[in-house]
C-alpha cells in the first residue's frame, strides 16, 4: 500500500472511530456537565446538544469561551411537543450518522400539566419524547457500525405501577386533585425502563440500548419539589459532575450488552415489571395508540 493510501486509510479509520453523539437536556445539570465532557473527549467528533429554545443563546456563548463550540451543534426543541420533536428530527436528518443518542432530559412536576394533546408533561417527556426521538432517528443510528441508545431514567422506576386503561386515556382529563407528581414522576420511569428493555429485546443485537439511574444530585430536577426537601437535597447530595461522569462512561464505553439497566456504573436488575415481556407489549400497543410514531 503506498504511503498516500496508508494515510487516507488510517484518516478514515479515526474519523469512523470518532462519535457522533446527540444528548437532549443539555443546557443544565447532569446533560450539561456531560456535554462539556464528551466535547473534550477525543472519542468524540461531534456532539448535537439539544436544548430548549430559551437556552440556545447562553449555551452557545458558553461553549464558545470555553474553546469547545466547534464541536457541538446546537438545536431547539420543545420535548413536551411532538411536533416540535418531529421538526427535530427533520433537521438532523443531515447527519451521516448517530452513533450514540442520550436520552438525558427529564421532568418533575407537583401539579398535573398536560401538553396541547392532553398528554401529561411528564410522561411525555420522560417517556413519549425520547421513545420518539429514538424511533425517529433510528435509521441514522442503524447506520453506525455500533449504534447505542442510553435512556436517564430512575431508582424511583421500581414505585411505578402503570394501569394501562388509564394510561391510554391520557388524552381524558384525569383528575388532577389525586394527581401525584411523584407517583407520575415513577411510572414515566417505569415505562421508559421497560420500554428500553422491550425494545432490546425486539432488536436483537441491531443496536445497544441501556437504561441508566445516574444518582442522586442537585440539580434542577429538584425545583419543584418541597421547599424543606430541596435545601436537604442541595446540602446533603453529591457534585452532578460525577452523574455526568457515570453517563459519558456508559455513552462511550466499549462493551455494554443491550438491555442492560445501570445503576450509576454498576449493571443491576430493573424491577420485575420492566422486564416483564407481556407488560412490555402492552404498553407498546397502549403508547403507539396514543400517540402513533409514524
Ligand atoms: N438529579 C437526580 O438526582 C436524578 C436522579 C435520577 C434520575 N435523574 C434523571 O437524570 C436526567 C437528568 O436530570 P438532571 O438531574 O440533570 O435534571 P435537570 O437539571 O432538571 O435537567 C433536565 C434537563 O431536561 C430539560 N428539559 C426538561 N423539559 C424539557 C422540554 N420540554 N424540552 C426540552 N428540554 C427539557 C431541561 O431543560 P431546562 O433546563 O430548559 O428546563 C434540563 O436541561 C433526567 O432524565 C432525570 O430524570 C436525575
Amino acid at each position: 500500500m503506498n504511503i498516500e493510501k496508508q494515510k487516507h486509510t488510517r484518516e478514515r479509520k479515526e474519523e469512523q472511530g470518532q462519535k457522533i453523539v446527540v444528548i437532549t437536556g443539555a443546557a443544565s445539570g447532569l446533560g450539561r456537565e456531560a456535554l462539556e465532557m464528551l466535547a473534550r473527549s477525543d472519542q468524540v467528533r461531534l456532539i448535537v446538544a439539544v436544548v430548549r429554545n430559551s437556552s440556545l443563546q447562553d449555551l452557545a456563548a458558553s461553549l464558545e469561551e470555553q474553546g469547545i463550540a466547534s464541536y457541538v451543534r446546537l438545536e431547539a426543541v420543545d420535548l413536551a411537543e411532538p411536533q416540535s420533536i418531529d421538526l427535530l428530527i427533520g433537521r438532523l436528518s443531515d447527519l451521516p450518522r448517530v452513533d450514540v443518542l442520550i436520552n438525558n432530559a427529564g421532568l418533575f412536576m407537583d401539579r398535573r400539566e398536560s401538553n396541547s394533546i392532553g398528554i401529561e408533561k411528564q410522561m411525555m417527556v420522560n417517556y413519549f419524547a425520547p421513545r420518539r426521538l429514538t424511533l425517529g432517528l433510528w435509521d441514522l443510528l442503524l447506520r453506525s457500525s455500533r449504534p447505542r441508545v442510553l435512556n436517564l431514567t430512575s431508582r424511583l422506576h421500581r414505585r411505578g405501577s402503570i394501569d394501562l386503561e388509564r394510561f391510554a386515556s391520557q388524552t381524558e382529563s384525569q383528575d388532577s386533585i389525586t394527581y401525584s407528581g411523584a407517583a407520575e414522576y415513577a411510572n414515566s420511569k417505569l415505562a421508559l425502563t421497560a420500554w428500553t428493555c422491550g425494545l432490546a429485546r425486539r432488536m436483537g443485537g441491531r443496536a445497544t440500548l441501556i437504561s441508566q439511574h445516574p444518582g442522586v444530585y442537585a440539580t434542577g430536577i429538584t425545583r419543584r419539589l418541597a421547599a424543606p426537601l430541596r435545601f436537604l437535597w442541595n446540602v446533603f447530595i453529591s457534585d452532578p459532575e460525577k452523574g455526568a461522569r457515570f453517563i459519558v462512561e456508559a455513552a462511550l464505553k466499549p462493551e455494554i450488552a443491550s438491555g442492560s439497566y445501570l445503576d450509576r456504573d454498576r449493571l443491576s436488575r430493573p424491577a420485575a415489571l420492566a422486564l416483564d415481556q407481556a407488560f412490555q407489549d402492552k404498553l407498546e400497543e397502549a403508547t403507539e395508540r396514543l400517540l402513533p410514531t409514524t
